[in-house]
């Protein structure tokens, strides 16, 4: 055996006896001296009295006109501070300007090629001002939406803080998603503006953003203007449409300095955010102003423990809700500093991550289990290759963490020494809300622990019934919380029907959990045809459009497989048309086709042709049985198929492509 080898095998033997111990981990006594919040007694204060709990941090905010009643809940309807006046923006920039805080970094940004820019409070504050200026010129008005599909660079937080100003909600688009999925969340939101860049940078390559919005706005009636920054390319060598496109830069040089802050009802909307459900279409999720500050306001400032300096690093792309609440409006909120990082972990070698912490000293680090898999499958000699001593507090989101991950996160990440906080929540609860207190919460590894002060959540059994501890069942939410969604942008009545209506009255999450005998809460995971590739959050619906759209195919059916790094991966049973040949070259033209109509994160892991799908007499597919053949299990209850032998040739086949 090697010396790494052994190193390994010994410390995984370690953190094996660790996990059989049941090892807990109360906050480290220097920690909790130093907490943002240390008093156990908040949770039942907050208990008590909600609604007070919410708008003491509602209060922390700079508003233009106060609220007049904290809550107004007509179940599923909540409203939040009302008749409150703000502006996000401001609350994330103007208010910093009258501190210490003026010259102070905002964003330290780093490029996948190495690249650098600081941008300090007033950075930011002159950048959006104009940009917000720019889009004012462009003709958008207050109540408007604009899509943002841009790499992670500085420009994607300053146009979702200039839309914010100027009263504009922005649908940001994750810049790994397709041409096809951009025009779909572009015409459902009906974007007058898309904002964009030429490319952005993953692994060495480019990106090719502008041709994929070019493509995509062939069928978007409703843009009229295209804003293109000029991030990875030859100006020159980009397409330009004319009278519709515009440089970024070229816009800015013009653009005058302030812009007077829209003054915003804390219920008008900020932004809206699509997520996959359980059909095929995304759901359009609808954020608004003055409960969503407040709640990644308070959150951030509980569960990340920020102090004045930090450097605070949530590795989420703006693309998805994790870098709304936790890359921008949470952090900058709170007058920190933020490291944000365009590119892959593994580029150009696999200790980047630990190269940018040593780099920058980031203090607070926020990332996800299938990133924390993926580290440990790459060898511990990465980050032992770096100073991570900075390191004070670590952050885990997306999907249930492994014990293991955990584990391996705790040891030679933290060094032994940091917190970590296991954080759940979902684009709908627009901010955290399970999750440890790290200068109060003891934590056991793999358990998202309680909810966060002010939320009720319960476990419920089929009935709606609470489950006693020990049991297992959906988890609800029962309270309103300010960060809540308010709709489905465009179908109301799927607000209702998907979220409000499982279990009358109670907000129905769509995981299942289990809590322990000592109360703490263990997710389990969706309970509802959404898979999580990666943290990723895809319908099998879509998967399986995206797979009968190809011209080849008679019909599919999605699951997902349990994956060691990617926490489940993404298997295809298809049925192919009369006339088309189940063969390799059929099975990468087929996952090719799915990364081209969602983006490369839907492309399918397995392939399996098959004549047949298993299917009960009314015509559903078994789901769970292909899921029992993928991963290898007894086939479950088998009784209520039309054709039992379907599965037993199906699993067959399925082992005998695995070889
Ligand atoms: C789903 C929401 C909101 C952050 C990013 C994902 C799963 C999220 C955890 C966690 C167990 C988690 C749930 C949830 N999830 N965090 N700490 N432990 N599961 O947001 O794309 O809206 O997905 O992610 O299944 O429902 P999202």
């Amino acid at each position: 055996m090697s010396d790494s080898a052994a190193k390994a095998s010994t410390a995984q033997a370690a953190i094996a006896a660790l996990l059989r111990e049941h090892r807990t981990f109360p906050p480290p006594d220097s920690f909790r001296a130093q907490a943002n919040v240390n008093d156990p007694q908040v949770y039942e204060r907050a208990a008590k009295d909600p609604e007070a709990f919410w708008a003491g941090f509602a209060s922390e905010l700079e508003w233009f006109e106060p609220w007049q009643k904290v809550l107004e809940w007509n179940p599923p309807y909540a409203k939040w501070f009302i008749g409150g006046k703000l502006n996000a923006s401001v609350n994330c920039i103007d208010r910093h300007l009258r501190t210490a805080r003026r010259n102070k970094a905002a964003i330290i940004w780093e490029g996948e090629p190495g690249d650098e820019r600081v941008l300090t409070y007033w950075d930011l504050y002159r950048e959006v001002t104009k940009f917000a200026n720019v889009l004012k010129q462009i003709g958008v008005q207050r109540g408007d939406r604009v899509v943002i599909y841009m790499p992670l660079v500085p420009e994607a937080a300053i146009a979702m803080l200039a839309c914010a100003r100027i009263g504009a909600a922005h649908s940001v688009v994750f810049g790994g998603f397709s041409a096809e999925a951009l025009r779909e969340r572009v015409n459902d939101c009906g974007a007058k503006v898309v904002v964009t860049a030429d490319g952005g940078y993953r692994r060495g390559n480019i990106v090719q953003l502008k041709r994929a919005t070019d493509e995509a706005l062939e069928h978007c009636p409703t843009v009229q203007q295209v804003i293109v920054l000029n991030r990875a390319m030859d100006a020159s060598q980009v397409p330009m449409v004319e009278g519709r496109d515009h440089w970024w830069h070229t816009l800015m040089e013009k653009a005058p300095m302030h812009c007077e802050p829209e003054v915003m009802d804390s219920e008008d909307l900020l932004f809206i955010l699509y997520t996959s459900g359980s059909t095929g279409k995304p759901k359009g999720i609808a954020h608004t102003t003055g409960g969503y500050l407040t709640g990644v306001y308070a959150t951030t400032k509980w569960i990340f423990d920020l102090k004045e300096e930090d450097v605070y690093w949530c590795t989420a792309d703006v693309g998805w809700i994790t870098g709304h609440s936790y890359a921008v409006y949470g952090p900058l909120a709170n007058g920190a500093t933020v490291l944000m990082y365009e590119g892959a972990p593994d580029y150009p070698d696999r200790d980047r991550f630990w190269a940018l912490v040593e780099k920058y000293r980031v203090t607070v680090f926020y990332t996800a289990p299938t990133a924390i898999r993926a580290f440990m499958k790459w060898g511990t000699q990465y980050p032992q290759m770096h100073d991570l001593s900075s390191l004070r507090l670590l952050g885990s989101v997306g999907e249930p963490i492994n014990p293991e991950a955990w584990m391996w996160y705790h040891v030679y990440i933290g060094g032994e020494r940091c917190p970590i906080v296991d954080t759940w929540w979902q684009t709908e609860t627009g901010h955290i809300l399970i999750t440890p207190l790290p200068g109060i919460t003891t934590t056991k590894p793999g358990s998202a622990t309680f909810p966060f002060p002010g939320i009720e959540a319960e476990v419920v059994n089929e009935q709606g019934e609470p489950v006693p501890l020990g049991g297992g069942g959906y988890l609800v939410i029962k309270k309103p919380w300010p960060g809540m969604l308010r709709t489905i942008w465009g179908d109301p009545e799927r607000f209702v029907q998907q979220y409000w209506s499982r279990f009358p009255g109670v907000y129905f999450t769509g995981d299942g959990c289990k809590r322990d005998e000592d109360g703490y809460y263990w997710l389990l995971g969706r309970v509802d045809d959404v898979l999580n590739v990666s943290g990723h959050r895809i319908s099998t619906m879509e998967v399986e459009s995206a797979l009968v759209d190809h011209p080849a195919v008679a019909e599919a059916a999605v699951i997902g497989k349990t994956h060691d790094i990617k926490g489940q991966a993404i298997a295809a049973f298809v049925i192919l048309k009369e006339g088309y040949h189940p063969n390799k070259q059929m099975e990468d033209e087929l996952k090719q086709h799915v990364a081209q109509k969602i983006g490369p994160i839907a492309r399918p892991d397995d392939i399996l042709f098959t004549a047949e799908l298993p299917k009960t007499r009314s015509g559903k597919i078994m789901r769970r049985l292909l899921r029992d053949i993928a991963e290898g299990r007894a086939l479950g209850d088998t009784t209520t198929l039309a054709d039992p032998s379907v599965v037993a040739a199906l699993r067959q086949q399925y082992e005998d492509s695995e070889g």
